[in-house]
């Protein structure tokens, strides 16, 4: 056990006290010099782990708002003393290890740690750490309200186009914004949004999906993966699910990316099985993604009369791999089917859907009549005027 130090509260947050706890001497100087000098926390470091844990409370001596643990020296003690000290609903408590071990991580988030901190540690991720345990801390606890948005992509039938819209879509919606966004992969059996932006993922929604009781944001952000653009993703599974997700579950993964991300685009596939979920609320954005074909159009119909019909400008009709001049039906049939215009169309363009597939770079990443198309849905989406340069040449939305 060894030095305190005390910094002056800071307006409205409340001390927090920390206990930092690690034998390991050059490990827990390290997290103690990040620590120190940040307003409003109380540090005490502890050098060893309790003999036992039912020496836990004597050697505390009182109560500490958020506890940080070095799992190197004995992972399966300091599991052990994680779960302990998790019993508390009131504490946060966070761990640190020289290695990034996404298992390890995962195995102590599910035993209630908030946060999994690799050395060398990353400032901006202990500020990010300390700031949601100070909103979590009784004395200042507030809702954190991000004005989040969510854009739901919804096919009409299997194969109109959903995963390279929504995937290009959140790609460009990312570069646009400059805003954090997410986009989560719903598809089943085996969604390919990822694969699709030429991404290798570890974790899926599966991860999130099988324990959603003890999901919150720092958990969540174990499971993404980060494209080059700037965009996260959460995977599709890589294997068939052995059990379905229970409508909550699906409900709590939105409202932790929700908390997370400022824009969360969903592949939501044919999932009209989660009509009844949060997924398809009022609030968000839904893009039905249909064809100029006989099947499409005669669904997009049934789903738009039997779920969208009041919901205005929040449904966006697409009309993916549209030919002007070349189609069975005209606007007149088009717009019949659809109850109303489509808002967008976008080009039928194999030539890029075919050379992206093998580059596996996203379109969205270049210019071409597709991704130029989706471009301008991504600038309206977050508020952006019309690309006019890049307009010329095709008709994007109606
Ligand atoms: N506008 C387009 N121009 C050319 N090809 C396209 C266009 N949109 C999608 N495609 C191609 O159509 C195929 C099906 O697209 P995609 O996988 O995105 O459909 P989906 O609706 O997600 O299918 P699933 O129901 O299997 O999830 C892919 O090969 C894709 O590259
Ligand atoms: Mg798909």
């Amino acid at each position: 056990m060894s030095d305190v130090q005390k910094v002056p509260d800071s307006p409205g947050t409340g001390i927090l006290d920390v206990a930092l706890i690690g034998s390991d001497e050059q490990r827990r100087k390290a997290v103690a010099a990040a620590l120190l000098g940040r307003p409003g926390l109380a540090l005490r470091e502890f050098s060893s782990f309790p003999e036992n844990l039912d020496d836990l409370p004597e050697m505390l001596g009182r109560h500490y708002d958020v506890f940080i643990v070095d799992l190197d020296s004995d992972p399966d003690y300091a599991f052990d003393l994680v779960e302990a000290l998790c019993a508390n609903d009131s504490t946060c408590v966070m761990v640190y290890s020289a290695q990034a071990d996404m298992k390890q991580a995962i195995r102590f988030m599910r035993a209630g740690a908030r946060e999994f901190f690799t050395l060398p540690l990353v400032p901006a991720e202990v500020a990010g750490a300390l700031t949601r345990a100070a909103i979590r801390h009784p004395a200042s606890r507030i809702t954190p309200r991000l004005s989040s948005k969510r854009f739901v992509f919804l096919g009409a039938k299997g194969g109109c186009g959903v995963t390279a819209v929504a995937s290009n879509f959140a790609v460009s919606l990312a570069q646009e914004s400059s805003r954090s966004t997410l986009l989560i992969d719903l598809g089943l059996p085996l969604g390919d949004a990822a694969i699709n932006l030429g991404m290798v993922t570890e974790y899926s929604t599966a991860n999130a999906l099988q324990d959603a009781s003890r999901l919150d944001p720092s958990f969540l952000s174990t499971l993404l993966a980060k494209h080059s653009s700037g965009l996260s993703v959460l995977a599709a599974p890589g294997e068939f699910p052995s059990s379905q997700p229970s409508p909550d579950a699906f409900d709590k993964l939105l409202a932790v990316a929700q908390q997370s991300f400022e824009y969360v685009v969903v592949d939501a596939g044919s999932r009209v099985d989660l009509m009844g979920s949060t997924l398809f609320e009022e609030s968000a954005t839904i893009y039905l993604i249909t064809q100029v074909g006989v099947s499409e159009l005669r669904n997009s119909n049934r789903l738009i009369s039997q779920f969208f019909a009041t919901r205005g400008r929040s449904l966006q009709i697409v009309l993916n791999r549209y030919t002007p001049h070349a189609l069975l039906f005209d606007d007149r049939q088009i717009n019949k089917a659809l109850t109303r215009p489509a808002q967008w169309k976008i080009p039928d363009d194999y030539a890029t859907a075919r050379r992206t597939k093998n580059t596996t770079t996203p379109f969205a990443l270049e210019d071409s009549p597709i991704s130029l198309a989706i471009r301008q849905m991504a600038r309206a989406a977050c508020g952006l005027p019309a690309d006019k340069e890049k307009k010329k040449g095709f008709l994007f939305f109606s």
